[in-house]
């Protein structure tokens, strides 16, 4: 990122892993990115204090551990475990876990276990999306930011699908992207 005069870049570098648990007691790796300004000389200086690596919870509803092979004029030919690979290249600097159930409850246990820890959430509550209040309500209750995703265009579809019980209680809500729907829901809360 270039400052007003053009010759100044801030960069990440990547300082430290360190291992931690996550809600659900599986070990993972983090990063401390540290955030530097280099200018035209190439001489860097630390400017600021190491950053925390942000961590982002995929939530996907039922019948979405069929992507790739549900629907597919809809839904597309990738599976969700395919995407995910890419969309952790994409976002190295972010620690990305994601989790799917076919069963409202557990859905709303995973909201409760990681909406007050982690730096965000993206939920895409299938078709519980039109029919849950008891998520919302779970919603309602995270401290955490949600993004409400659908890969599909929702209202270019049935009318029961054009309204939402979790629109209201998300943060912002992105539909019809395809598979780049998620993309843009981890931009959205990198950037919130
Ligand atoms: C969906 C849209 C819902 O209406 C549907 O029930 C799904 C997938 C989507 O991502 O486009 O299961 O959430």
């Amino acid at each position: 990122m270039y400052n007003d005069h053009g010759n100044t870049i801030l960069v990440f570098i990547r300082v430290a892993d360190s291992k931690y648990t996550n809600d659900t007691g599986e070990w993972c790796l983090s990063h401390t990115f540290s955030l530097y300004t280099v200018n035209h000389n190439t001489e860097y200086i630390q400017n600021q204090k190491n950053i925390a690596m942000k961590r982002i919870q995929i939530i996907n509803g039922p019948n979405l551990n069929l992507l790739g092979k549900r629907e597919p004029t809809v839904y597309g030919n990738q599976t969700f475990e395919a995407y995910f690979n890419e969309l952790k290249l994409l976002f190295p600097e972010v620690q990305l876990d994601y989790f799917q159930s076919n069963t409202e409850g557990i859905l709303i246990d995973k909201l409760q276990e990681t909406g007050f820890s982690c730096d965000g959430i993206i939920l895409n509550g299938g078709a519980y999306t039109h029919t849950s209040i008891a998520i919302a309500d779970a919603i309602r209750s995270l401290t955490v930011p949600v993004v409400e995703v659908h890969i599909s265009n929702v209202f270019q579809r049935e009318e029961y699908r054009h309204h939402s019980f979790l629109s209201e209680v998300c943060k912002g809500c992105i539909v019809g992207f395809g598979m780049d729907s998620y993309r843009l829901a981890v931009e959205a809360i990198i950037r919130f």
